[in-house]
């Protein structure tokens, strides 16, 4: 596999980054998934929108300009032969050769930008959606400023293997009683028709398929309140389902050990699947 790192387009076995750098001492970094779906980046205006405000809430330089980014990642997707897959993309404030809590001077400081690409053939087309997944319910016990994509997912990855140890796929994180997002996608119920989301705020991370969704779904003249949902509430709702850049929009058929609906994909959620697909291919 190539690979980018600071300007360089290199086998995966020779990328190097130094073990001072900050995102390897203190999670000092954020990051972005972009999908592919036949050769063709989904959505990456909104990635890079999204990337330079996360940089930007942690004082964070851009190494480079979007048109720049644009072409790495066509680089690395054609390089790769990527026909459907991910492009991950990292930025790291880089490092001043010792560990210190103080962020360095980023005028000497070079910040560090490492891609990468993940195959995934037929990743459109994956079963999941047609089952439906299961989650579990845990605590929502990481920091407050889940609006930047920090690659700071030590929470996320235990919530992850929770919900694998109880038999089921995922997790979605409550607060306060309130369901704030999955590990790592967001969260939405169906009742009544009416498509209900959390709304954005610094609880959860801003999606980009979610706000490309809600726009079809409007588009299409679905309803669609953004407000904030209890687990009890979405065991009585006719549908859940999740989204994010490498599920789409995929369905949720049980919640804590409890069939949600019928117990299968709503329709929906399969409509929202098939009318995303469709508009970003
Ligand atoms: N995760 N919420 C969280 C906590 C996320 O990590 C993600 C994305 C989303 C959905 O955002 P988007 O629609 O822009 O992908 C919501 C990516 C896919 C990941 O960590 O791999």
């Amino acid at each position: 596999r190539t690979v980018y790192v600071n300007g360089e387009y290199l086998p995966e076995t020779e990328a190097k980054v130094s073990i001072f750098d900050r995102a390897f001492l203190m999670a000092d970094g954020v990051y972005e998934v972009t999908s592919v779906l036949d050769g063709k980046l989904i959505d990456f205006a909104g990635h890079s929108k999204r990337l330079a405000r996360s940089l930007s809430e942690l004082d964070m330089r851009a190494p480079c300009s979007d048109e720049d980014l644009l072409e790495i990642h066509r680089e690395l997707v054609r390089a790769n032969d990527i026909t459907d897959g991910l492009v991950y993309l990292q930025v790291t404030r880089g490092s001043a050769g010792d560990r210190d809590f103080a962020f360095p001077d980023p005028e000497t400081t070079e910040p560090t930008l490492v891609l990468f690409t993940q195959s995934k053939p037929g990743l459109a087309e994956s079963p999941a959606a047609k089952s439906g997944i299961k989650v579990i319910s845990v605590d929502d016990i990481r920091w407050g400023r889940r609006d930047i994509k920090t690659v700071q997912l030590l929470y996320p990855s235990m919530a992850k293997m929770m919900a694998k140890k109880a038999g089921a796929d995922d997790a979605w994180m409550v607060e306060d009683g309130f369901v704030t997002e999955g590990s790592s996608n967001n969260a939405y119920i169906v009742k009544g028709g009416r498509i209900i989301t959390r709304a954005l705020s610094t609880d959860i991370l801003h999606g980009i398929t979610r706000a490309a969704v809600l726009r079809f779904a409007q588009e299409a003249q679905m309803e669609v309140e953004e407000r904030s949902f209890t687990i009890a509430e979405a065991l009585e709702a006719d549908e859940a389902f999740i989204t994010s850049a490498s599920s789409f929009v995929m369905p949720v058929v049980e919640l804590d050990g409890s069939a949600i609906g019928s117990g299968t994909p709503g329709p929906v959620a399969s409509r929202l699947r098939e009318i995303y697909l469709e508009e970003s291919r």
